[in-house]
């Protein structure tokens, strides 16, 4: 079923007007905070998030918020409500070390799927979205994933969870095995512009743990409406909430299933 015109349109304003904030201050000296030892939160983060809360509040009273930095609000997730999924400042340690790979990050999840997604780099200037059904663009162009078939000649990418000090030798362990296969392996520090490069073929697959519904909502819906394949690191069916994500563009998602596989059968 098509969807009210406002909602992409706003999903779209909010995630633009986010880039003008968070270019404000970036490389500005602005003030930094830990959430945790390695876990970050700017003043900038808090500055997007107000505004986009502002923002949906005023058009949208009756639905319901999650996001990163101020938690959830509205009426509780029982699938009913229309749910805005926002994450302020994805790539924030980049953000806050003047490291130009961050965006903001926006899914509108409706009967609990996620049917609306926005994500934006405003270093690139790049806008990633997309509608269930609809297809996934970049500026206004349709976008496709790769067609890579083999990993030898896949470059992927991956991140690294904020509990990475106590958990170094799974994530690094993992991590090795796909090097060792691949045509090189990344990690850029936002989840959501993975996501978005997977869409757009830039990347061939990503793989993830540990992740936040805020991080891979909006990306996981662009990677699906672009042609790609989405799912846990089991090859069970997708869910933002359950925090993993294997994204591929479809050809080579068993080869990437089956060296988690490996890696986790050698471990245990
Ligand atoms: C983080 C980024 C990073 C990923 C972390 C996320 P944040 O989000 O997406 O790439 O590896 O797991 O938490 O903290 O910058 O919003
Ligand atoms: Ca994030
Ligand atoms: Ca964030």
């Amino acid at each position: 079923m098509p969807h009210p015109p406002l909602f992409l349109a706003t999903a779209i304003e909010s995630v633009l007007r986010a880039g003008e904030i968070q270019l404000k201050h970036f490389d500005r000296g602005v003030r930094i905070d830990k959430k945790g030892v390695i876990d970050l939160v700017t003043e900038a983060d808090v500055a997007v998030e107000r505004m986009f809360r502002a923002l949906v509040g005023g058009r949208f009273p009756d639905h319901a918020v999650l996001a990163e930095e101020l938690g959830a609000s509205g009426p509780p997730p029982d699938g009913s409500t229309p749910r805005w999924i926002f994450d302020p400042i994805d790539g924030t340690t980049n953000f806050a070390h003047g490291l130009p790979i961050f965006c903001a990050s926006l899914a509108l999840e409706i009967e609990g799927r996620i049917e609306i997604a926005a994500v934006y780099d405003p270093t690139r200037r790049e806008l990633f979205t997309a509608e269930r059904g609809g297809g996934a663009f970049l500026n206004g162009e349709p976008m496709r994933v790769s067609p890579a078939a083999e990993l030898v000649d896949s470059v992927l990418c991956t991140g690294f969870p904020y509990d990475v000090h106590e958990t170094v030798d799974e994530i690094v362990g993992l991590f090795g095995r796909f090097v060792g296969r691949a045509r090189a392996v990344r990690r850029l520090g936002s989840a959501a512009l993975d996501l978005c490069y997977v869409a757009a073929g830039r990347l061939d697959g990503f793989w993830e743990r540990r992740l936040q519904a805020w991080d891979i909502a909006a990306g996981a819906l662009l990677v699906e409406e672009a042609g790609g394949r989405i799912s846990t690191l089991t090859g069970a069916g997708f869910d933002p909430h359950r925090g993993q994500v294997l994204a591929s563009n479809g050809r080579i998602h068993e080869a990437m299933l089956g060296i988690i596989r490996d890696h986790k059968g050698q471990s245990s």
